[in-house]
């Protein structure tokens, strides 16, 4: 695990969108593994800026986000995929055919959560999986104590889940259910790169890079993965407590 610490958020998101953008610049047909969650945000505009600055191309890049709330459908502004078009696919010149996300209000989840593996491993598997992290530790909507292994599947969202992302849903309806890529899914990427900002994330980075391997903690498997990067600010890695073995890196190279 390649874990790079920067003193603040911003230097952290402008390090993360610019190995999204070398991979793309590397190979101009990458498969994206793509995230949502304010922490993204930041992401998503560098990436729409270097597309405005003629550093990157998207016409061949396919993407597939880890998860859709279950229920939303695809013009539900809440639902990731409407997110999807408004921070970067109606931005940029993606080819619409080549966006993927699970479809949130199919009548029959688990035939479309087979569908959506089908469809990453017909693209020919992820190149580059950008993970969030939620203050419990999961990653996609894989809560704590889901399988290590599992697949793309339909899971419950815990209390803390539901509250942390309950500003979303000011009608108090936010879904109970997400269908997410799972464990095993992800850890097929061939390479994760995780980004946390902000405090709150301090104890899930924690177990994530220094706990045990353990579904108590999902993104703990990334200690399994070979290769993964984090990228951190300082106060996501605040409760860090091997400091001298990660790099620190005060510029943004
Ligand atoms: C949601 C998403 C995750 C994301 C997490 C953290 O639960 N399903 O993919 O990593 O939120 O979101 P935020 O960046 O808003 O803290």
């Amino acid at each position: 695990m390649r874990v790079l610490i920067f003193d603040t958020a911003e230097k952290a998101v402008v390090h993360t969108a610019r190995l999204i953008v070398e991979q793309v610049q590397a190979r101009g047909d990458s498969v994206l593994g793509l995230a949502t969650g304010a922490t993204m945000v930041p992401i998503y505009a560098a990436l729409r800026a270097a597309y405005r600055a003629g550093q990157i191309s998207f016409a061949q890049v396919t993407t597939f986000n880890l998860d859709e709330y279950l229920g939303l459908s695809p013009a539900d502004p809440r639902s990731y995929r409407a997110t999807m078009q408004a921070e970067l696919f109606d931005h940029v010149d993606i080819d619409p055919a080549r966006t993927h996300l699970p479809i949130g209000d199919t009548p029959d989840p688990k035939a479309e959560a087979a569908r959506y593996e089908a469809a990453i491993a017909a693209a020919g598997g992820i190149d580059l999986q950008l993970l969030g992290i939620g203050r419990n530790g999961h990653i996609g909507f894989n809560e704590p104590i889901s399988s290590l292994t599992s697949r793309t599947r339909v899971k419950a969202l815990t209390p803390d889940t539901r509250a942390a992302n309950a500003h979303y849903f000011p009608d108090d309806d936010m879904p109970r259910f997400a269908l997410t890529m799972g464990v095993g899914t992800i850890m097929e990427a061939r390479h994760c790169l995780m980004l946390a900002t902000g405090p709150a994330k301090a104890d899930a980075v924690a177990a994530t890079i220094e706990g045990p391997l353990s579904a108590a903690c999902p993104a703990s498997v990334l200690q399994m993965h070979r290769r993964a990067t984090v990228v951190l600010d300082r106060s996501a890695a605040g409760r860090l407590k091997l400091w001298g073995h990660y790099a620190q890196v005060e510029e943004d190279r």
